[in-house]
């Protein structure tokens, strides 16, 4: 239901509608994408961005808010945390409960080693249960890895690590095999087929999914699988920093009750990070589809100790975030909107690009069409472009929407307007932390011993851009590895003296850099108290 102001944009769209189903607009060139990124994607404005004076990455250049919390004092002393009595003792520590880390824990637990879970929230409190459109797998006969490969690599400007990517394609059937074996209710049709569509970027139908609640499903069956076989759980519980022994080598976190804020030390023999992202850092201003702790923990908790980044730099925001009403605004409109045939138009009713460019691109087209272009529409609450909905139901039948995104059905029926029949409004969102920890193969770190790094906290496995349907993809086969490869590491590890030193020298760093900064991190939570 939108007020007067909507409806002459709406009755041209609606005009439109007809010829627009029919219409297929032209792929832009690759020379028109870099001018188009140029000029408008998020990532190529130069004053977001700030050089790093101290850690691993001195002088590369990441975004202003992350460089703020990289480079920011730690929550404790190292002289007020006991390092002789820890509060829990373990095999493998894993740092988050999302996908990636109950992925890890229930392969750790496969190798036999004693694993805990650690996670500021609860388990499940994460953006794989936030994730709608699928997972990517070629797993069809018309389809192979190396095809997925070469989608990825290409939607990733070329500068994934190939040996990360590689592993990523390779083991995507077996993933969707694992997942489906857990119990993961996946789309298929009456003879027991896997339903797929294509996503931005894809040369094949390749998205598995469950609805548009893909991640959803997956996140309750790994918690299931997690609680069955009573991994302990920490919940509400933060890493707040991490600890080394005497060699240098991950050895443990210090913890941090969120609600009673009392301190723990957990020693552990081998540490994996799976954290997730940082849409909640609210890069450049943008509204975020990402859960509530998406605070880039991770990465400032691996920094401290010398873990290099890889692409900090780049971020991903997803082409369409809900623009109106303002109740969800930032909140995600699946790529699969697009996939099912919804095209997007402009306030005049013109479709002004392919709906199925990569994101980073198709976020910069919406964002030219409502700034150079002055083609948006003024949503009250700044400015967004129609995605035509009611296109879905006219291509794939009556009943397609109900049947496909019953959520995104659901999500704008709340506020009287319903996607069969009306259009929504949508501008891009940040979505997700294309850049972060560089890890080997095996998902430990390049440059600290036994700290592994899984899911949305790693850097490099999809280059400088990610393809829909990959990210719930790499939290299962990154998440598994880690698991397997610190399960396996920590029957060789013998801890040495625990300690925190790192605090001290990191500390030193920020005096000797001249960094003025009042900011602690992890930042935990994000703050959203009304200023004047
Ligand atoms: O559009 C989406 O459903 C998002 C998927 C993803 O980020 O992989």
């Amino acid at each position: 239901m939108y007020s007067e102001k909507f409806q002459k944009s709406l009755a041209l769209v609606e005009a439109a509608r007809e010829k627009n189903i029919a219409l297929e607009p032209d792929r832009m060139t690759a020379k028109q994408k870099e001018d188009l990124l140029a000029a408008f994607h998020p990532d190529y404005k130069k004053d977001e961005f700030q050089e790093l004076k101290i850690g691993p990455n001195k002088g590369e250049k990441v975004p202003t808010e992350l460089a703020e919390i990289l480079q920011a004092h730690s929550r404790i002393s190292a002289s007020s945390i006991d390092l002789e009595n820890p509060d829990y003792e373990t095999d493998v520590l894993i740092i988050g409960g999302g996908g990636a880390g109950s992925s890890a824990a229930i392969e750790a637990d496969n190798a036999g080693a004693k694993v805990m879970i650690v996670t500021k929230l609860r388990i499940g409190d994460a953006n794989t249960m936030m994730a709608e459109g699928g997972i990517q797998a070629a797993d069809k006969p018309n389809d192979s890895p190396a095809t997925h490969f070469v989608d990825a690599f290409g939607g990733g400007h070329f500068a994934a690590k190939r040996e990360l990517l590689s592993q990523l394609v390779c083991n995507a059937p077996e993933a969707i095999q694992w997942l489906s074996n857990l119990g993961v209710e996946f789309d298929k049709t009456e003879d027991g087929t896997m339903v797929t569509t294509h996503g931005g970027g894809t040369s094949r139908k390749r998205m598995h999914a469950a609805k548009d609640y893909s991640g959803a499903e997956i996140m309750r069956t790994l918690r299931d699988e997690v609680l069955n076989r009573n991994i302990p759980v920490i919940d509400f519980t933060a890493a707040i920093e991490l600890i080394l022994d005497e060699n240098g080598r991950a050895a443990g976190a210090v913890l941090m009750n969120m609600e009673t804020k009392e301190l723990m030390v957990a020693k552990a023999k081998t540490v994996i990070i799976a954290t997730g992202g940082a849409g909640r850092m609210h890069y450049q201003g943008f509204p975020t589809s990402n859960h509530y702790g998406a605070t880039a923990d991770g990465l400032v908790l691996g920094y401290r100790v010398g873990a290099k980044l890889l692409y900090a730099e780049t971020l991903q925001y997803h082409p369409t975030g809900v623009a109106f009403p303002e109740q969800i605004f930032g909140a995600l409109v699946t790529e699969k909107v697009r996939s099912l045939g919804a095209k997007l138009v402009n306030v005049n009713g013109e479709v002004f690009m392919h709906p199925l460019e990569t994101r980073d691109v198709s976020a910069a087209s919406i964002i030219r069409e409502c700034s150079e272009r002055g083609n948006g529409v003024d949503t009250g609450n700044g400015l967004g472009v129609w995605l035509d909905t009611p296109m879905i139901e006219e291509i794939g039948g009556e009943g397609t929407i109900m049947s496909r995104i019953p959520a995104m059905w659901r999500m704008f029926a709340k506020y009287g307007i319903d996607i069969r029949k009306e259009p929504i409004l949508v501008y891009p969102t940040l979505h997700y932390q294309n850049g972060g920890l560089d890890i080997n193969p095996d998902c430990m770190t390049t440059n600290v011993e036994n700290l592994f790094v899984a899911g949305e906290a790693v850097g490099g496995i999809h280059g400088k851009n990610r393809l829909m349907g990959n990210s719930l993809l790499d939290i299962i086969v990154f998440g598994r590895i880690a698991g397997q490869s610190a399960g396996a590491k920590c029957k060789d590890v013998t801890v040495g003296k625990l300690t925190l030193d790192h605090i001290e020298k990191f500390e030193a760093e920020i005096g000797k850099a001249g960094i003025d900064t009042e900011k602690v991190s992890p930042v935990l939570l994000p703050d959203y108290t009304r200023r004047k």
